[in-house]
């Protein structure tokens, strides 16, 4: 199926966020990297490390949110599902295009904000993914109850995100520890890494995002939690400032497992 791109004019942040990554992707960055040949093959194991998808996604519609660069389209693709990849990235989409063609796979691409979902019909995804890119908008209004538009009765919306402290701290240390430097409660983008740091996206303008709107805004727009996992990074003996020893203090991530509320039986006609 063939959707059309959006057409809505981007704002600044949303401009600036997809030259960023379309640079990141030109120049190879970590995040940018496709899905191997050996992880295609073990798709479903690399997808679901955490038993929340117990039955497998084959002939499951599974829209992979933000989720350009070739890695999670291809992967759900290989476990057997109809995938939709949104992106606002040109390049990070034209990756899922080159590994689908490669591994002989069938994705859709759309070239669109996350939260500007209107070329998509609702109810239409038994699950929906998302990696980490909430922290790109600048206002969750619109981002869950796209979400839970495009999502079945019953489906599940599988996201991750970026703790509010992990975007507030500091990224270096002098003393050993790491000290709050935006506010909770300012909706100006943080401060941008002043050296490369695997906590911060280069080029790119990140949000905090409060509690209340991201738990908060799930539910809100209509679906349960039922599950959420820390990834863990953190080592104890790591050096002070590394990538290991700021998520020892700061868990950087929040991965969360959401039902759509609603009954997944379709309505009979009843007759008089
Ligand atoms: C974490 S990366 C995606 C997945 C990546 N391939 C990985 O393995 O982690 C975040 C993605 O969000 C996309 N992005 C940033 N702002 C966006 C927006 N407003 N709407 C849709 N995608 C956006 C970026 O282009 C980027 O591809």
């Amino acid at each position: 199926m063939e959707f059309e791109p959006t057409h809505q004019p981007l704002d600044d942040s949303r401009r600036n966020n997809q030259q960023a990554w379309d640079r990141m992707a030109r120049a190879g960055h970590k995040l940018t990297a496709p899905a191997t040949k050996s992880e295609l093959a073990n798709s479903l194991k690399v997808i679901d490390g955490l038993g929340w998808l117990p039955g497998g996604i084959r002939s499951w519609k599974v829209l992979c949110l933000a989720a350009g660069g070739g890695r999670h389209g291809p992967l759900y693709a290989s476990a057997g599902a109809e995938v939709t990849v949104v992106d606002l990235s040109p390049v990070m989409l034209e990756r899922d295009r080159q590994v689908a063609a490669e591994h002989g796979l069938q994705v859709n691409t759309i070239q669109t904000s996350m939260d500007q979902l209107d070329m998509l019909p609702s109810a239409m995804f038994d699950l929906v993914v998302q990696p980490v890119s909430s922290c790109y908008l600048p206002t969750l209004d619109a981002l869950f109850p796209e979400v839970a538009r495009v999502t079945k009765p019953q489906g599940i919306y599988i996201s991750q995100h970026k703790q509010p402290a992990n975007l507030q701290a500091s990224l270096d240390t002098y003393t050993g520890h790491y000290a709050i430097e935006h506010a909770y409660y300012d909706r100006r983008p943080v401060p941008p890494a002043v050296t490369p740091n695997l906590l911060r996206e280069p080029g790119t303008q990140e949000f905090v995002h409060s509690w209340n709107d991201l738990l908060g805004g799930i539910c809100r727009s209509g679906f349960v939690i039922e599950d959420v996992s820390e990834p863990s990074y953190g080592k104890s003996d790591a050096l002070p400032g590394s990538f290991g020893h700021r998520c020892y203090f700061i868990a950087p991530y929040l991965r969360i497992k959401a039902r759509r509320l609603g009954s997944a039986t379709t309505p009979r006609l009843i007759t008089f």
